[in-house]
């Protein structure tokens, strides 16, 4: 617990310090908070990871899934810049309104577009309507969807987009014996990306005030 606390303060100081987060970004975690969500949002060192990575790619195009009250979906519509656009899928309606209603606070609201519904359903539909590849898909909603999320990821994108899973660590229940299907989804969703010929992928772990978690990434290769 006190690592933990260290770690959360650590993880402040490097946000604020290196990585960017500014008043706004501050803001919308606090209405998240004060809106009654669970306060799961990427932390500030890893919404400017998303940002880098955007840029590192050339990407205008990011599809989210799972949108929360719209944090890491503003560090990724200030770096896809006012031609990007960034699509991000969320259940619940109450989200979604709060975020919107961020999105406008920080100025990004016309690059976003959110669409509320179970994302495995919108995925389907984004694959059916033959729209254009995505550069960058995140993915950070129900865990036990993500090998759903990344079959319709690898449908949505192009070789050179990046593709990034959050939460696969998870205080280490991920090597656990655990059936809990989110555990269950997530291991999977790493075999995968460390299977398919078409992708080069790591994982990443990390600490923070939420305690030991990990990401990982994939670059969809040509
Ligand atoms: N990416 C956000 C945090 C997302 S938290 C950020 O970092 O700021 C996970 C979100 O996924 C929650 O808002 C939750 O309501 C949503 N979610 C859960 N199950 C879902 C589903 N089946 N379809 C779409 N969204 C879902
Ligand atoms: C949970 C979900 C997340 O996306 C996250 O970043 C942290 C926690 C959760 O469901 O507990
Ligand atoms: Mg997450």
């Amino acid at each position: 617990m006190t690592e933990r606390l260290h770690w959360g303060e650590i993880e402040g100081y490097l946000a604020r310090t290196v990585a960017g987060e500014d008043e706004i970004l501050a803001s919308i975690r606090a209405r998240t908070v004060a809106a009654g969500l669970r306060p799961i949002e990427v932390s500030g060192t890893d919404g400017a990871l998303l940002a880098l990575w955007c840029r590192l790619v050339g990407a205008t195009r990011v599809l989210e899934i799972g949108t929360l009250g719209g944090y890491s979906a503003t560090w990724l519509a200030r770096a896809v810049g006012e031609q990007g656009s960034v699509t991000t899928l969320e259940l619940d309606p109450r989200a979604a309104e709060l975020a919107e209603e961020n999105w406008r606070v920080a100025g990004v609201h016309e690059r976003i577009e959110v669409i509320v519904g179970a994302a495995a359903n919108t995925l389907q539909l984004l694959i059916g309507s033959d729209t254009e590849p995505y550069d960058l898909v995140f993915i950070d909603a129900d865990k036990k969807n993500n090998p759903t999320y990344l079959e319709a990821a690898l449908a949505l994108t192009h070789p050179g987009s990046l593709i990034v899973v959050d939460n696969v660590v998870r205080g280490g229940r991920i090597v656990s014996d655990s059936d809990d299907p989110d555990v269950v989804g997530t291991r999977r969703v790493l075999e995968m990306l460390g299977s398919d010929p078409r992708l080069q992928a790591t994982a990443v772990q990390t600490v923070s005030s939420k305690g030991w978690d990990g990401f990982a990434v994939a670059y969809v290769l040509g």
